[in-house]
């Protein structure tokens, strides 16, 4: 070989080795905002909340919220899954085993739906059971098919749709070990070769804070809580049951405390600012729970808040601790990123308050100056970081305080 040709042949390969290094690299930066993307509390959709099991759950209502996404300006503002809970299948498995959709429901099938939501620039996300059937009783058993000993097969099926999201439940779990019976399915969705962010539906029973995040389960998320209903009484013992495990919190592993209740009609505009609020304040997933066909103005403009939508997502990955619980009010602080700290003041009782939260008790340092942004009247003020606000029943007041 001529020395020409061998200097050709080492440059050749030099610059194959640096293309492949940095291949790697834009690959590894790639993951990595894929990961810092996945790390945040899930944004999206999810029938449960409005339509149950009734025969409205079908896949044109689906194929509607998925559009409305777009056009309303929620996959702009963040909301990416579009989910479908219990009764999307059928009530039995077919002659291969394999789960299958409910044929009047979804005649075009889930991988055609899949197809339909990402098509449109959105995530699609399925429900099941940890248990031999799920909870809702089908047409003609006690449930439809569940997971239990099916993880496998069924995580590679959902792989095969394009299922971007899984909620995995509780219902008739034959009192196996939960952690036994979630962590087999998040192996399966691991060996599934899709990537599936993992929801785990376990209502708090054996403490799921404390094992579901193990990589050896690799939940994102997990449920701390019973169902919400659309009640202010119902959201308020959720929240109170969810604001003690901040603790437990951190980026890609957040507690759930169900999916939101905003827009369905059982809680005045007040309460669901104040439902939201308090989900945003607390880094829960922000699942929408009404028809989105339907909504009302008022009720999208508490979804669309930007700046409430931006404590959720902060980056930090901190769950809001409460500093104060006192006569009825809460007071809440979640540290931000940009080294701000959002605060969210909640008036629980039924009666309006005058509530005062000094700078110390902020732990804003003493005789600081700060801007004051609220992010429910969208306007700035400046002061040394106390805040004084007027609450009307149930309501909350939520602020970000940043040094100047
Ligand atoms: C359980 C879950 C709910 C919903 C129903 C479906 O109750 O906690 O969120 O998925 O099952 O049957």
């Amino acid at each position: 070989m001529s020395g020409l040709t061998s200097n050709i042949m080492r440059t050749a390969l030099l610059s194959a080795l640096v293309f492949t290094a940095s291949v790697q690299a834009q690959q590894a930066q790639d993951a990595q905002a894929k990961d810092a993307a996945t790390a945040l509390p899930q944004m999206g959709f999810n029938n449960w909340n409005s339509t149950h099991c009734r025969a409205e759950f079908d896949e044109a209502m689906i194929r509607g919220v998925a559009d409305k996404f777009v056009s309303l300006g929620l996959r702009d503002a963040g909301y990416r899954y579009v989910n479908i809970d219990d009764c999307w299948a059928n009530w039995k498995r077919d002659q291969d085993g394999n789960l299958q959709a409910n044929p009047e429901r979804f005649p075009g099938g889930i991988k055609a739906l899949a197809d339909y939501i990402h098509a449109r620039g959105l995530k699609f996300g399925l429900y099941s059971s940890a248990g031999v059937s799920t909870c809702e009783p089908s047409e003609k058993n006690r449930g439809f098919p569940g997971g239990l000993g099916h993880e496998k097969q069924d995580a590679a099926l959902f792989a095969s749709f394009g299922v971007d999201y899984l909620k995995y439940d509780n219902c008739n779990n034959q009192k196996i070990d939960a952690k036994q019976r979630y962590q087999a399915m998040g192996e399966a969705l691991r060996a599934s070769g899709r990537p599936i962010f993992y929801s785990v539906c376990e209502w708090g029973e054996n403490k799921p804070w404390l094992w579901a995040g193990d990589p050896a389960v690799g939940a994102s998320s997990w449920r701390t809580t019973g169902d919400i209903r659309d009640k202010y009484t119902s959201m308020v013992e959720i929240f109170k049951q969810n604001v003690v495990l901040d603790g437990y919190a951190s980026l890609g592993h957040w507690n759930d405390p169900d999916m939101l209740e905003v827009g369905n009609g059982g809680m005045t505009h007040e309460e669901y600012r104040t439902h939201f609020s308090l989900w945003a304040i607390m880094a829960a997933p922000l699942l929408i729970g009404t028809d989105l066909r339907k909504i009302k103005p008022d009720a999208l403009d508490i979804l669309l808040n930007k700046e409430v939508i931006a404590v959720d997502q902060d980056a930090l990955g901190v769950q809001g601790k409460r500093i104060r619980d006192a006569s009825g009010i809460h007071v809440i602080v979640k540290p931000l990123k940009d080294g701000s700290r959002a605060v969210a003041v909640f008036n629980e009782t039924n009666a309006q308050h005058d509530v005062a939260v000094s700078a110390e008790e902020l732990g804003l340092k003493a005789s600081g100056a700060y801007r004051i942004r609220d992010l429910w009247q969208h306007s700035q003020s400046q002061g040394d970081g106390s805040i004084k606000t007027h609450l009307p029943a149930h309501a909350t007041a939520m602020y970000r305080i940043s040094a100047m």
